[in-house]
């Protein structure tokens, strides 16, 4: 199976054997392009896309040391994401399809940020009744979703941010700090020398009984705080010691609503998938408290976290719905 990601600033193309197996994962990113505007401009993103898109979906097919022809199926995200670089992929997808005679499976890319796992851990048991449900959190630059997995394809959402997605609150407080973009491993980065306990910054909707999120009102709240100190520039103490207590509370709040649905919904597995995933503390601080309660975290490899061909082939494999090229088209609102 080929796989092709262009939702957002990465042209991603992969080939993947049997839902499992990456044979190659080739991503080319416009970021430092995007880098001095302190986010991604979609124009800019499409255009580079366009650029690069034959060379990345040729490097994948000879690194897996494949032939185009050997393909069974190619697998495009078709949706959620910037319209101009999924209409990229989507067209160039149809295309190749049609010349090869290949069935085309359009995917949603927040269902690859699940199936990123499946590439990763060896021991999740395919398609096996006793395994299911799981629960998956997927949080990145533009969604912060739970979502109940009760088989493959089978999804209930069961809540999500009302305002920034987890992602974007990394790069907004990143900017603030005066860190590059992308920020999520800028904060992390700084974090690691700084005290998450010096600045108390709220926990959002930690407590509701629902399990939505809210993490505008965070970045509020570090604006705040920044202005409340008088000397500028911050001194990097200022900086580290800010980036450690935003990146706790994030992570408290991911904790915390994940951990309630695991107990609500009686998993045994919890899947972490999107940029944010690649977060060692949230990786670790949720691992450990799910262990207490008998529950396991299963992570993506850090390759697998950002956006990739490898997990839209996947998804594509366990979720196996050709459609006539007619019938697909870039879908930039399209839901979990
Ligand atoms: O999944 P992704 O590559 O693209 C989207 O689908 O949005 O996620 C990108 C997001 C960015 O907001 C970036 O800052 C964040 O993931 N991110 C991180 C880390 N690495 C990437 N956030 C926190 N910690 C990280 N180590
Ligand atoms: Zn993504």
């Amino acid at each position: 199976m080929l796989g092709v990601e262009t939702s957002c600033d990465e042209t991603g193309a992969a080939v993947v054997e049997n839902g499992i197996k990456t044979l190659s994962n080739v991503v080319a990113s416009s970021v430092s392009l995007h880098q001095k505007f302190g986010g991604i401009i979609p124009e800019i993103a499409a255009r580079e896309q366009i650029k690069v898109i034959i060379l990345v979906i040729e490097e994948a097919i000879n690194r897996a040391g494949i032939k185009i022809q050997d393909l069974d199926a190619l697998a495009v995200t078709s949706g959620p994401g910037l319209v101009g670089s999924l209409l990229v992929g989507v067209e160039t997808v149809k295309t190749l399809g049609l010349i090869f005679n290949k069935p085309i499976v359009p995917i949603n890319h927040l269902h690859g940020h699940i199936y990123a796992n499946f590439l990763t851990n060896s021991n999740l048991n395919h398609g096996l009744e006793k395994d299911w449900p799981k629960l998956a959190l997927i949080v990145s630059g533009g969604h912060t979703d739970l979502v109940l997995a009760r088989g493959h394809g089978r999804y209930k959402w069961l809540g999500g941010t009302r305002d920034d997605a987890a992602g974007e609150a990394f790069d907004k407080v990143a900017r603030l700090l005066g860190l590059s973009y992308p920020g999520g491993p800028q904060i992390e980065r700084v974090a690691k020398n700084g005290d998450s306990n010096r600045f108390l910054l709220p926990r959002p909707m930690k407590n509701t009984p629902d399990f939505d999120f809210s993490f505008s009102g965070l970045k509020t709240a570090v604006v705040n705080l920044i202005n409340s100190i008088s000397h500028k520039p911050l001194a990097a103490d200022q900086i580290n010691d800010l980036a450690a207590s935003f990146q706790q509370a994030v992570v408290d709040v991911l904790v915390a609503k994940t951990l309630k649905a695991a107990k609500k919904y009686q998993v045994r597995q919890i899947l972490l998938g999107g940029g944010v995933a690649a977060n060692s503390e949230l990786r670790e601080q949720i691992s450990s408290s799910a262990k207490k309660m008998g529950v396991e975290v299963l992570t993506p490899a850090i390759e697998y976290c950002i956006d990739n061909g490898a997990m839209i082939a996947s998804a594509a494999y366990f979720n196996f719905k050709p459609f006539p090229y007619q019938k697909i088209n870039a879908q930039p609102g399209l839901y979990l």
